[in-house]
């Protein structure tokens, strides 16, 4: 007895019931009516395959009669198809001539049932060769297992739980359908091996697919096992990477309960995701699409996994509920001659073995005499077999051979372990890969060499290249399909896309999306939060997932030109964002121009100054014999005059768009103009002084300061303000800039002074002659005269003062062109207070009351001067 034996004893006797009589015979607890179908051969392949669909019954557990482990309920003639297709692969490989030459492949296959136990047990038996009359069986007769090597299980629990019992012999076990990624953990099942790609690749496609129709809020459901756990957990991880949010994840048990039933489809009803993946096994969303029709739920979009994509189970029962779905599939593979081999049954066949039985009945509906199949499915109703039913006529999902994808994996692992065997069989003495360059026994093959040339076998079928990576799993390549209703309301699987990973990740997913035919007639919507609109970006909701956001407008000076923005940008410099926050247009320009209103109005009103002036220049002129022009130093009246007109044209320097010129002209013609007048009102005051002491006697004042030094002073007093300007304007002149900070949506087109000291300097220059001009005024204002013009000009310099005086807290609150405006009402207000206070009392005497116009009248006035 070896070791293995005692360890098999042990797991069998843990997992099940051991009645060990002494002699190593073992009964295996439950149903032994296992059917099993076998070949004899050099080498002998073993077979799981789910020829039954699992229905738990609950008081399969009371334990008050001998537990039944497995009721293998419902008949699958897809799993049939699977196992045929073995043997199929088995037949051809034995009749060809390059592969395997002298040694033939024998298989020993079981059901395993869709249900963990019964795969475990039908994996444990095959490894002890053949199940006795009794039900019992001699532990590893052999010494040594009785198979090296299962192809099998379809479902990745099964196959997780078949590895942990097989594990300690080494057993490799190939699946076709297992396609959990856990199962690629080397570590935990060393002797894994797949054609199936790992569900790993399958949701990186699935999160691709969600991606492309901008699903963003999925849900999940699936069956409580290590495929759906896995596979889910996947979902969620690959999802947040893609910025793919989890609506909710849920998973049912695998002992049916109507309650969690109804509470996973309340939160599937309740949520805004309408998109939802079924990740589980073809049986497994039955429940649930129950409960649905009850409920009638309809707005669900599903997303196939590739367990149940192309199920025939649930195509035509469901099909109201299921029309639209995608999900990815295997490769399809076109098996020549497949086609002939599962329809060449005939009814004498049904008789050599009760898998044959059982298909036949199936398939036919019938029910043959002296049956070997003892599964019933209340098929006691059923007619007895004609003896005329055909298989190679009958349209059925057992014959249908155009969706060849679970059958073609399993044809593939069967060619695997050939190859490999004919690699190994191929060994070259003393060159082998073994210790010491052993090569393998042929006659003796322990099953970890044969999982070494399994690893590294590389070869081509029907087209296709096979191997497989690190991990034992295959390069992925999936096909989408989606279920569509063909024209007599029967469910297709059409294949509308593919999934590539050899072709890298831009290229890797491929959908046509023109011939999806989607249960609404377009594209389904699933999110948490509609799409932000350019102007817009998102700002997630505290608490809730990155998917649900809310979209708040870009503020002023930032843009977002995309949907879904997750920031806005900020516009450059010179740009500033749109009404509609989508795009950076060019900041508007500001100056004071002649098209504005405020424009055109101040330069008219200057204009009106130069006239006027002249106006009053002519009205002086026309008079200028008369008394009062005579009177009030004429020269000097003139001479204001012509600078007032200088000081109204000022202003049009300032409107317009500011250029270097017209800042240097600005500031200059303002100070000079200004200073040119207060010089002259200056010398008037003076000569009013003047005058009075020149009336007294013994005076020659008036000698003094005549018509000569009338002009000096004035343009004395006017250099040393255009010195300044010079030194002003050669060290650090005013220029021309763009202001962008002051209103962020504009350019304001502006003259910076240069230097801040050089303007106050023109500015307090002109403010000490207007005072020097006030305080001479003001002492001679009551200077006796009967046209005294200190009162006029003490009360012009007030208001010039007061002008300037307001001038400085408008000018500094108010901004862009207003500025501008704001020193141009100043200029003009001021330059009008000097014109109407000094040459209007004049104006009107000379024009409206030319009786006082008189020498005599002049003279007649004041009491004291009559003396004169
Ligand atoms: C198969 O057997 C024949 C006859 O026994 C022998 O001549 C031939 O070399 C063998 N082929 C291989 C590949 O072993
Ligand atoms: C199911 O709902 C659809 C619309 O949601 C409605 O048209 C239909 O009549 C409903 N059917 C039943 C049986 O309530
Ligand atoms: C999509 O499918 C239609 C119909 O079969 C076909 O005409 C079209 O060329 C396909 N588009 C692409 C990009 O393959
Ligand atoms: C959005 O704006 C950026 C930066 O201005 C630009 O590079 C990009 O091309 C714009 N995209 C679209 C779609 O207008």
């Amino acid at each position: 007895m070896g070791y293995l034996n005692i360890i098999l004893m042990i797991i069998i006797c843990n997992n099940l019931m051991c009645t060990a009589d002494g002699s190593l015979k073992c009964r295996i607890l439950g149903n032994t009516n296992t059917y099993s179908l076998s070949e004899r051969g050099d080498f002998i392949l073993g077979g799981l395959f789910p020829l039954h669909f699992f229905k738990s019954v609950p008081d399969l557990l009371s334990f008050e009669v001998m537990p039944k482990l497995s009721t293998c309920s419902e008949f699958s003639p897809r799993g049939f198809r699977w196992m045929q297709t073995m043997i199929f692969a088995i037949s051809e490989i034995n009749n060809r001539q390059d592969l395997l030459q002298n040694i033939t492949l024998g298989y020993t296959i079981m059901d395993s049932c869709d249900h963990i136990a019964t795969s475990t047990k039908s994996a444990l038996i095959q490894l002890n060769g053949q199940e006795g009359e009794d039900g019992s069986f001699s532990c590893f007769a052999a010494g040594r297992p009785a198979v090296n090597m299962i192809i099998g299980d379809a479902g990745s629990s099964r196959s997780v739980a078949v590895l942990r019992t097989i594990g300690p012999f080494h057993i490799p076990l190939v699946s076709y359908f297992a396609s959990c990624s856990c199962l690629s953990d080397k570590k935990e099942f060393p002797y894994f091996m797949r054609t199936i790609p790992s569900d790993a690749f399958q949701i990186k496609a699935i999160v691709k697919l969600v991606k492309h129709f901008k699903w963003t809020w999925v849900g999940a459901v699936g069956l409580d096992t290590d495929y759906a756990r896995f596979g889910i957990q996947l979902f969620i991880e690959e999802a947040k990477q893609s910025d793919v949010c989890i609506a909710y994840a849920e998973f049912f048990p695998t002992t049916y309960t109507r309650e969690r039933i109804l509470e996973i489809v309340d939160v599937m009803k309740k949520s805004s995701a309408n998109v939802v993946l079924g990740f589980t096994g073809e049986g497994d969303l039955v429940p649930i699409l129950d409960e649905f029709r009850l409920q009638n739920i309809t707005h669900i979009q599903w997303i196939a996994s590739e367990a149940w994509s192309t199920g025939t189970l649930l195509r035509n029962e469901y099909r109201e509920l299921l029309t639209g779905s995608v999900g990815f599939a295997i490769r399809r593979g076109q098996i020549p001659g497949l086609k002939r081999f599962l329809t060449r049954l005939r009814q004498s066949d049904a008789y050599t073995s009760p898998f044959i039985a059982e298909l036949w009945e199936e398939v036919f509906e019938c029910k043959l005499n002296n049956s070997l199949n003892t599964h019933t499915h209340g098929a006691q109703s059923r007619k007895p077999c004609s003896g005329l039913e055909s298989m190679e006529t009958k349209v059925h999902i057992y014959t249908d051979d155009t969706q060849l994808r679970v059958s073609y994996n399993v044809y593939k692992a069967v060619y695997a372990i050939a190859h490999a065997l004919h690699n190994m069989n191929s060994c070259i003495k003393n060159n082998g890969p073994f210790e010491n360059n052993s090569c393998a026994e042929m006659k003796n093959i322990h099953p970890w060499q044969l999982y070494h040339y399994m690893r590294n076998v590389r070869f081509l079928t029907l087209g296709e290249e096979v191997s497989f990576d690190k991990n034992g799993d295959p390069i992925p390549s999936y096909d989408l399909i989606n279920w569509q209703m063909g024209q007599d309301g029967s469910i297709e699987f059409v294949k509308v896309g593919y999934y590539d990973a050899t072709l890298g990740t831009e290229t890797e997913l491929f959908i046509n999306d023109s011939i999806i035919l989607w249960r609404g007639g377009q594209v389904p919507k699933s999110v948490c939060s509609e799409s932000c609109n350019p102007g817009t970006r998102r700002t997630p909701r505290k608490g809730q997932p990155t998917c649900c956001f809310d979209c708040i407008p870009c503020a002023d000076g930032e843009f977002s030109n995309q949907t879904d923005a997750v920031e806005c940008l900020k516009c450059s410099l010179e740009r500033w964002s749109n009404e509609a926050k989508d795009q950076c247009i060019p900041k508007s320009i500001e100056f004071l121009s002649y098209q504005d209103l405020l424009g055109s109005t101040l330069a008219f009103i200057s204009i009106f100054g130069v006239c006027i002036t002249t106006a009053v220049a002519a009205v002086f002129t026309i008079f200028r014999k008369t008394p009062i022009v005579r009177a009030n130093n004429m020269e000097l009246s003139f001479l204001l005059l012509l600078f007032l007109v200088l000081c109204f044209l000022c202003p049009l320097a300032f409107i317009g768009e500011p250029t270097t010129i017209s800042c240097f002209m600005r500031h200059t013609l303002f100070g000079i103009s200004f200073a040119l007048c207060i010089s002259c009102i200056l010398g008037k005051t003076v000569v009013v002084v003047m005058a009075f002491r020149a009336t007294l006697p013994g005076s020659n004042v008036m000698k003094w300061f005549g018509l000569a030094q009338q002009r000096a002073s004035v343009f004395l007093c006017t250099s040393i303000q255009i010195v300044i300007c010079i030194v002003w304007l050669t060290t650090s002149p005013p220029y021309a800039i763009q202001n962008t900070k002051y209103q962020s949506a504009k350019i304001i087109l502006e003259c910076s002074v240069g230097s801040n000291v050089g303007f106050w300097c023109v500015l307090g220059y002109i403010g000490f002659l207007a005072s020097m001009c006030f305080i001479i005024a003001f002492l001679a204002r009551k200077l006796p005269d009967n046209f005294n013009e200190a009162k006029f000009i003490t009360f012009s310099m007030l208001i010039f003062f007061a002008v300037w005086i307001t001038f400085i807290p408008a000018y500094v609150s108010t901004s862009g062109k207003y500025t501008v405006a704001v020193e141009l009402f100043a200029i003009l207000a001021s330059a009008f207070g000097l014109l109407v206070c000094i040459f209007a009392p004049k104006c009107y005497i000379i024009l409206l009351k030319p009786e006082k116009n008189t020498k005599k009248y002049m003279m007649g006035r004041n009491s004291h001067t009559t003396t004169k």
